[in-house]
């Protein structure tokens, strides 16, 4: 197999093969090192289905390697797009599509493959998407994509678990959009549809994500006209086609703020090479407010350990405190003296860490969507101890390593294939920084 094919290979493959791996965490030991974070998962995904808005090539650089990423180049391969890796670097290019047609075997192992929809009718004017089907951690609705898709003229119906959609006279018309919720995936779906609509689309309550104004940044790149992403209301004046371009993914913010709150929950001390505090929104306050202490450097950020303190948290859109990191949050103020809460107002089931958490000692109450966590200093606590614990989510998986290198003797975190979704390399890193880990079967240990 030549080189180009092999290395092709190794990223269609990620996650494949591993899904009864876990990881062994031995804990007590301070993070201390060095570690660069990679680039962003959910600005690389929506950027991957770009690919098939233009019939040249896009370049992609600051790939992270991770299952979700794979998952997305499959479906985007199925649909005609070939692809070419030259290390962490992207080549793109869908001159021709094979199918409009996204089937239930791919986008079911992951629901932002929605995002497949947009591109494919701005391009085609027709599309057929398989409905995502359930989730983990809430109902997960696209009720908000389809009508904005409605609005700009497409006809929808819902057929055999399918989204089948056609564009008569097959441009979309540009339209005013209110969304009722700042949805992150459906307003990256209508900007990448309206990017060659007919006329101007405004999409108003917009999600603000930096993940958001990267996917403008990429599309604009490519000779899109999109304005105003990253505030409320986004301007898109449709354009007749696009052109190459290339576009580097930045630093994951969501990995910045696991990593800061890891290494601040271990009482440790480390470098996050490539870290942004600016794109951390208010979970730079809240992190500080816990006693995550973050100086930022050109290249990154330092992270420290203060006296962890508890607070009062709602999750919300962007640029309030994210879901995403809630669930590391929730072990970190284990550790912090005193009451804490934390209200989850994004997804209704997003709290399926507790029980583990509670097994492995932490006090932590549910009432409805909020979280009461009571922690007492690290000398009266009863006892943080290790255990066999099941990863449920992605952002769950990663709490309960936090937890595990902090607790008293031996974690085994099971269902590890959620966490290389988000996490690239996570094992290497938690070795460089000094956490007694080991991956591998569970009778291997
Ligand atoms: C994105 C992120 C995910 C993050 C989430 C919330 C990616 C790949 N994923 O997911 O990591 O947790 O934002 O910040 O970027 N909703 C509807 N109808 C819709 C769409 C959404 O009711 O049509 C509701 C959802 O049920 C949920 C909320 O809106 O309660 C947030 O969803 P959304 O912002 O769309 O999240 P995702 O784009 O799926």
């Amino acid at each position: 197999m030549p080189e180009a094919d092999i290395s092709l290979q190794s990223w269609l493959q990620i996650g494949q093969g591993i899904g009864m791996e876990s990881l062994k965490i031995v804990g007590g030991r301070a993070l201390r090192g060095q570690i660069e974070i990679g680039g962003s998962k959910n600005a690389t995904l929506p950027i991957l289905a770009v690919s098939l808005l233009c019939p040249e090539t896009l370049l992609l650089r600051n790939v992270p390697k991770l299952s979700d990423v794979s998952s997305m180049l499959h479906l985007v391969r199925h649909l005609g797009c070939t692809l070419q890796v030259e290390g962490k670097q992207l080549l793109l290019n869908t001159a021709t599509i094979t199918t409009e047609d996204a089937p239930y075997d791919i986008v079911r192992k992951m629901r932002t493959s929605i995002l497949v929809l947009g591109p494919l009718l701005g391009r085609f004017g027709k599309a057929r998407v398989s409905l995502p089907g359930g989730c983990a951690i809430g109902t997960r609705p696209i009720d908000l994509h389809l009508k904005g898709f409605r609005q700009m003229g497409a006809e929808i119906s819902l057929e055999q678990g399918y989204i089948s959609a056609v564009v008569p006279g097959r441009r979309l018309q540009g339209a005013e959009i209110e969304l009722e919720f700042a949805s992150v995936g459906a307003t990256q779906n209508l900007m990448m549809a309206a990017v060659l609509a007919d006329g101007v689309t405004c999409i108003t309550r917009s999600a603000r994500e930096p993940e958001i104004a990267q996917l403008a940044d990429c599309l604009n790149s490519m000779g899109a006209d999109v304005r105003g992403a990253g505030s409320t209301r986004i301007e898109i004046h449709g354009v007749q086609q696009l052109h190459e371009a290339t576009y580097a993914i930045e630093v994951d913010r969501i990995q910045s703020g696991s990593y800061a709150m890891m290494v601040a929950a271990s009482g440790g001390q480390a470098f996050l090479g490539g870290m942004n505090l600016e794109h951390l929104g208010q979970a730079r306050e809240v992190l500080t407010h816990a006693g995550v202490e973050m100086t930022q450097y050109p290249d990154g950020v330092e992270v420290r350990a203060a006296t962890l303190c508890p607070i009062d948290v709602v999750t919300a859109p962007y640029p309030g405190f994210p879901t995403d990191l809630q669930a590391q949050l929730m072990v970190l103020l284990s550790l912090a003296d005193g009451r804490s809460t934390i209200c989850e107002k994004i997804f209704e089931n997003r709290f399926m860490h507790v029980p583990e958490l509670q097994r492995m000692g932490a006090d932590i109450q549910l009432e409805g969507d909020c979280a009461i966590i009571n922690a007492t200093p690290a000398d009266e606590r009863t006892h943080l101890g290790g255990a066999a614990v099941m990863a449920t989510d992605l952002r769950a998986s990663f709490c309960l390593i936090m937890l595990g290198l902090v607790a008293e003797g031996v974690t085994l975190v099971q269902r590890l294939y959620h966490l290389d979704r988000g996490y690239e390399d996570i094992t290497t890193k938690l070795l460089a920084l000094g956490a007694d880990v080991k991956r591998g079967k569970v009778d291997a240990f």
